[in-house]
């Protein structure tokens, strides 16, 4: 048991540091976005901004020859990923920086592919592609996944919970047209079936919040943060066929 007071930040971090991936997704679907790029041999720089520790990154990383930067804002998730690319003998071309996806430090015109799992929403589905599309080399592919709408319905809880996180949902028409309207020619969008969310993301997490609770016995925050955190699974478990994570995938044109 521990007497210091963590805070949200601190129980994020603590909480997902450990995990193979810091937000919905699968090997699988990685992949499944990787085929619709056609040549792949000819992409040869890549970024993945929001990479986290670096989980999708390493499935990039084997599937491609080029170079790969992971960009993340929190330093401890890009040493994950360094240390990892490091252990597999990828770092002479696997890379982590601390970064902002709002004010990218890569060349213009100059990247083959952008990729970015559960983190565009965090500034702006929008906001992100357009800023994104200036480093692409033309003919170059963008894959992001994205919160969306899935039904015409949009209940309530749902709608509150999106708003609240930052991030109102778009349904997928609209987000394609978002896309089209910011420079990307439109190649496919699919949806993450639900075990992206609950055996590749809230499982694994619940079980790291079990620890905190156990570590930060009488903490507060810990309970709190351990309730938000639920509270989110339950809304997903309810509302699961309305809302989830769609892969977006785009030609810079
Ligand atoms: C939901 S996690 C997804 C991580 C990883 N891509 C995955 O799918 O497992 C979102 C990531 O985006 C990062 N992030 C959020 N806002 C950011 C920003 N403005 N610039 C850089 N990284 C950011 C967070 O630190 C976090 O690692």
């Amino acid at each position: 048991m521990e007497n210091k007071q963590p805070t949200f930040l601190e129980l994020l971090l603590e909480a997902h540091i450990g995990l193979e991936r810091q937000g919905p997704g699968s090997r699988k679907t990685v992949e499944k976005a990787l085929g619709f790029l056609g040549d792949l041999s000819r992409i040869e720089k890549t970024v993945d901004l929001g990479c986290g520790t670096g989980g999708q990154t390493l499935i990039l990383a084997e599937h491609l020859s080029g170079s790969i930067v992971g960009l993340d804002m929190f330093p401890a998730f890009v040493d994950v990923l360094n240390s990892k690319a490091k252990s597999r003998n990828l770092d002479d071309r696997v890379k982590g920086i601390e970064g902002n996806m709002e004010d990218l430090p890569f060349e213009k015109n100059s990247l083959d592919l952008i990729w970015s799992e559960g983190a565009i929403d965090n500034i702006g589905f929008e906001k992100g592609l357009r800023h994104w599309r200036e480093f692409l080399k033309n003919g170059g592919h963008i894959a992001v996944t994205s919160p969306s709408w899935l039904t015409k319905e949009h209940p309530q809880d749902a709608e509150r919970f999106w708003a609240e996180a930052g991030s109102g949902l778009d349904t997928v028409e609209k987000n394609i047209g978002i896309m089209q309207s910011c420079g990307y020619q439109f190649v496919s969008a699919f949806a993450l079936p639900e075990e992206c969310w609950t055996e590749n993301y809230y499982y694994p997490r619940e079980k790291a919040i079990c620890e905190l609770v156990k570590k930060y016995d009488s903490c507060d925050t810990v309970r709190e943060y351990a309730e938000m955190n639920r509270r989110e699974v339950g809304l997903y478990l309810e509302y699961k066929q309305h809302y989830g994570y769609v892969f977006y995938i785009g030609r810079a044109v």
